[in-house]
């Protein structure tokens, strides 16, 4: 197959590196708004896993309550970051948490924990877009660090729904 001569265009474009598609620049306001959803997330997780840890009953509220607790210690750290950084790029961090949507059986807490987990995980892929955007690595590597930990949570959870029978 004959090599084709790249045109002039694109040789100029190469040397400038605008070959490369660039994302479109994302402002500070935008990064801080969608940090403080992320916020108010990592709140409602928090106050979620501490109030079904307190309502678990049943043969399994040992190892479920394990399980949350183990889950606030993160949430806690996430939530410390993130106002942390929106104090930094000048923002207010937020106060108030997400809604916890009730739960009274132990698979219901497990399918809302799940739901929960799986929607912070889907929030910090577009954080990780926009932090690219916004051009703060520092910023994307502490949020696949996030992601990380949350997919670990969803992990175990889908692994003690998936043998549960009681309802
Ligand atoms: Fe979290
Ligand atoms: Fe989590």
């Amino acid at each position: 197959m004959p090599v084709r001569t790249p045109t002039q265009g694109e040789a100029n474009a190469r040397i400038a590196g605008r070959d490369k598609p660039t994302p479109p620049a994302v402002d500070r306001q935008t990064l801080i708004e969608g940090l403080n959803r992320d916020l108010a997330g990592e709140y409602q997780a928090i106050v979620m896993y501490i109030q079904y840890s307190a309502k678990l009953t049943g043969p399994y509220r040992r190892e479920l309550r394990a399980l949350f607790q183990s889950e606030i210690t993160d949430e806690q750290g996430h939530a410390q970051f993130l106002a942390d950084k929106i104090a930094t790029l000048g923002g207010e961090p937020t106060t108030e948490p997400g809604v916890v949507p009730r739960a009274d059986q132990p698979r219901e807490m497990l399918e809302q924990a799940l739901a929960a987990e799986k929607r912070a995980i889907a929030d910090y892929e577009e954080r990780l877009r926009q932090a690219d955007a916004f051009g703060d690595v520092g910023l994307r590597v502490s949020l696949e660090n996030q992601v990380a930990d949350e997919t670990r949570h969803k992990e175990e959870l889908e692994r003690v729904l998936a043998g549960w029978n009681p309802r």
